[in-house]
């Protein structure tokens, strides 16, 4: 008895609600408008729901109804639930990207935990940015923390056949350019991608990061891939709900889960299901609010991980297929003797999160020894051209363009390559490797997802479906192709992709991880000497905020103020 009166002594939100002075009256009274009763405050977990419902952001557009079944679970195991909004961040929505403010709902997330009465955390994200930016948000306060994903729409269809957000847009895209598609059934696969609340249905980011805060052990089991509409998915809400106020009381905090061990599972896990490039710079983000020292080579523990998962855009399926395939349980369990010893929100070891789990469709989850393909996860590569670093998934390129050199042909910005792409006098062939600059984070700003920018008409019309793109920018996870990626330091930061010019050979060796401009190094820094930054494209509020400060995609784009935690009490009041 003693024991529970010291726990309920220790609570955080004790030194909201348990003072018996004019503070604690202020803070109970405003509160008991929305009818909590007096037990309420009596020093049981106050359990915060962060919740990034918005019908700005269709993906998470069912989770002020799954907010509820959470808040039944919490209920139930003798908490007190308490929904706040944080930023939502809609991926298809946002401009000039919903990346540029991924670390603004960080922000949100982290100040809003820190300066409220509240025990432990519930973060239900979904769409790209949500995820991360609500886990570093969280990571910063290192209160008991765990995930709800949105999960993901029902499987696309069009004329009768399975179609998948985002990988097919592209296709799509690529096919009315070339003449191979009517305008009218473009119009129409519109309405058959989308046919329930949810994220994406490929292996995007969106249920690349949900796979990850699984094989984290930061949700409980079968959250990467329960369809959003599913009424698992609600019972999985409440059994959250009960979850968190148990963690309360272990305080099994947000940093005994996310540790070095689960960050490499998370590494593996990303090559075994192709999960989207995203997935680098939103680990190396959240490593480092929490303290791990990942780094950005790290990420070839995953380079030689064959790829289980058969959902676009490496595969063919669909993440709904996924999840009566057996998802990630199966997955877990077939990449088993490569896991780490990692604890859980459950408490226990990941071991837990597929014991006994069995897969029911070989052709969507194959088994290690008969994998899609034998290496498939991110290549790193460094070179004159990348001395920071650069990415490149080898499962969603051409084979033969992984080791490539060509002449370069240079779009200065986005905006050069919009005007110019389908200009049927580009000096360009299936060889020549697009170069584009200006779109890393401080750049567009933001490192928007347009790193596989689209083939060059003239090429597409002669049946080109691939080239080598290089750029300091992100690509989509639903996007493929040989599209190297988050070249650092960007050009805007003055890196060497800033001095590439029109004519320079590059050369792709995924298998060396080399990345090069064959320039010699006195022409680089005669270059160098008249080169000069483009004006920023903000000058005021968070974007110039976000340029002055963000890190290099290296470093997981945060910004640089924002690394690390501060886990203490704010004792000072308002009134
Ligand atoms: Fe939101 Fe894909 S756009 S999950």
């Amino acid at each position: 008895m003693s024991d529970n009166k010291d726990k309920l002594k220790q609570r955080r939100s004790q030194a909201w609600y348990g003072k018996q002075d004019k503070d604690g009256f202020i803070h109970r009274s405003w509160m008991k408008n929305q009818g909590y009763p007096n037990h309420a405050f009596d020093g049981r977990p106050i359990i915060g729901i962060c919740n990034t419902w918005s019908e700005l952001n269709p993906c998470n557009s069912g989770l002020r109804d799954l907010a509820e079944y959470v808040k039944r679970g919490v209920w139930e195991a003798g908490g007190v639930p308490v929904e706040f909004p944080v930023m939502s961040l809609g991926e298809t929505q946002m401009k000039p990207t919903a990346m540029l403010f991924r670390n603004l709902l960080a922000m949100d997330v982290e100040e809003s935990i820190r300066a409220y009465g509240i025990d432990g955390v519930v973060l239900l994200g979904g769409c790209d940015k949500t995820t991360p930016g609500q886990l570093m948000g969280a990571a910063s306060v290192d209160l008991p923390t765990i995930v709800i994903s949105s999960g993901p729409m029902l499987n696309g269809k069009f004329k009768g056949k399975d179609i998948g957000s985002g990988t097919d847009v592209w296709k799509f895209s690529e096919a009315v350019r070339a003449g191979e598609m009517k305008l009218v059934d473009f119009m129409d696969a519109e309405a058959g991608m989308s046919r329930s609340k949810g994220v994406c249905i490929t292996m995007g980011t969106a249920s690349t990061m949900a796979s990850l805060v699984e094989a984290m052990g930061m949700s409980l089991p079968t959250n990467a891939a329960l369809p959003a509409v599913d009424a698992r998915r609600m019972t999985l809400a409440h059994m959250t709900g009960r979850r968190i106020v148990e963690m309360v009381d272990e305080d099994l905090k947000f940093s005994d889960v996310m540790t070095k061990e689960s960050f490499i599972n998370a590494i593996l896990t990303n090559a075994a299901v192709g999960g989207s490039t995203n997935a680098v710079v939103h680990l190396l983000a959240i490593a480092g609010r929490v303290g791990v020292e990942l780094g950005l080579d790290a990420f070839e523990l995953g380079s030689e991980v064959p790829l289980l998962v058969n959902c676009m855009p490496s595969g063919k399926y669909l993440i709904e297929d996924f999840c009566y395939a057996g998802g990630m349980p199966a997955v877990l369990a077939e990449i088993e003797s490569l896991l780490q010893p990692a604890k859980t929100v459950l408490g226990g070891d990941i071991s837990a999160y597929h014991d006994g789990a069995e897969c029911y469709n070989r052709d969507v989850i194959r088994p290690l020894t008969e994998p899609l393909k034998p290496a498939a996860g991110l290549r790193v590569l460094r070179g004159n051209l990348a001395p920071n670093g650069a990415i490149i998934k080898p499962s969603a390129a051409t084979q033969a363009l992984l080791e490539h050199e060509g002449e370069a042909y240079v779009f200065e910005n986005i905006e050069d390559l919009k005007a110019k792409i389908d200009d049927p006098d580009l000096p360009v062939t299936k060889d020549t490797v697009l170069v584009l600059k200006g779109c890393g984070p401080k750049g567009y700003p933001g490192m928007p997802e347009v790193g596989n920018m689209p083939i060059p008409a003239k090429l597409v019309q002669q049946g080109v479906k691939d080239m080598v793109r290089v750029s300091d920018a992100r690509m989509s996870g639903t996007a493929y192709g040989t599209v190297v990626l988050h070249v650092s330091p960007e050009a805007q930061a003055g890196g060497p992709l800033a001095l590439v010019k029109t004519g320079d050979r590059v050369r792709l060796s995924a298998s060396q991880g080399s990345l090069d401009v064959l320039v010699d190094e006195t022409e680089l820094a005669a270059r160098r000497a008249n080169w000069q930054a483009d004006d920023p494209h903000y000058t005021r509020g968070y974007a110039k905020l976000y340029i002055d400060h963000v890190m290099g995609a290296e470093h997981g784009a945060d910004l640089d103020f924002l690394v690390g935690k501060d886990t203490r009490l704010v004792t000072r009041e308002s009134h």
